[in-house]
């Protein structure tokens, strides 16, 4: 059933919003701001304490080490008291049909219980792979919701999908 505008508003209201992400390139980066002023949410940024590098080769090998060794890639900073959200976004480039490990690492330290998670992904035309399969079995306790991607190189050209994606799950401000 389609809802009115102030339903919509209505609803929005009710949830507290957080888009965490991740982003090598900044294509998945043009969608958590999107998303932010869609849906009214705060960003944060995932951030590696060791950066990747900016060579793509490089990156690639590095990403090969982590999977690997199965590492965990330390994070800078943390939410400020991540209960209080109740809609968690995660968003992150496809690697290697998985998330990046750094995103692991981020979510590994809150208890998410009872959260609603909802994906993002961006991608070099592989998809979601596995990665919003692997984000469910990586938070148990919390709910992952439909998801959306694109490939990154038309990141900045969602608007439309975007609104009628998050207006599905109830989440768009207006
Ligand atoms: C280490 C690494 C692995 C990747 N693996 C895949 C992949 O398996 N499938 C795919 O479609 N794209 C893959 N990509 C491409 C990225 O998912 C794509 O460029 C994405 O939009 C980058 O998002 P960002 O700008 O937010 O970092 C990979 C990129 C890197 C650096």
């Amino acid at each position: 059933k389609a809802q009115s505008r102030a339903e919509r508003i209505v609803n929005a209201m009710k949830h507290k919003i957080l888009i965490a992400y991740f982003s090598h390139t900044g294509y998945t980066a043009t969608l958590a701001k999107e998303i932010a002023d869609l849906t009214g949410g705060s960003l944060f940024q995932i951030q590696p304490v060791d950066d990747y590098p900016e060579d793509y080769r490089a990156t690639v090998d590095r990403y090969k080490e982590e999977t690997a060794k199965h590492l965990r890639p330390a994070v800078t900073g943390s939410v400020r008291d991540m209960d209080q959200y109740d809609v968690l976004f995660v968003g992150f480039p496809n690697w290697g049909g998985d998330l990046p490990y750094i995103v692991y690492s981020f979510l590994e330290q809150y208890d998410l219980a009872g959260k609603r998670i909802v994906p993002f992904c961006t991608n070099g035309g592989g998809g979601i792979g596995q990665s919003f399969i692997l984000l469910q079995d990586a938070c148990r306790t919390a709910r992952v919701m439909k998801g959306f991607a694109c490939n990154g190189r038309q990141a900045v050209d969602q608007t439309d999908a975007l609104r009628e994606w998050l207006s599905g799950l109830g989440l768009l401000k207006e």
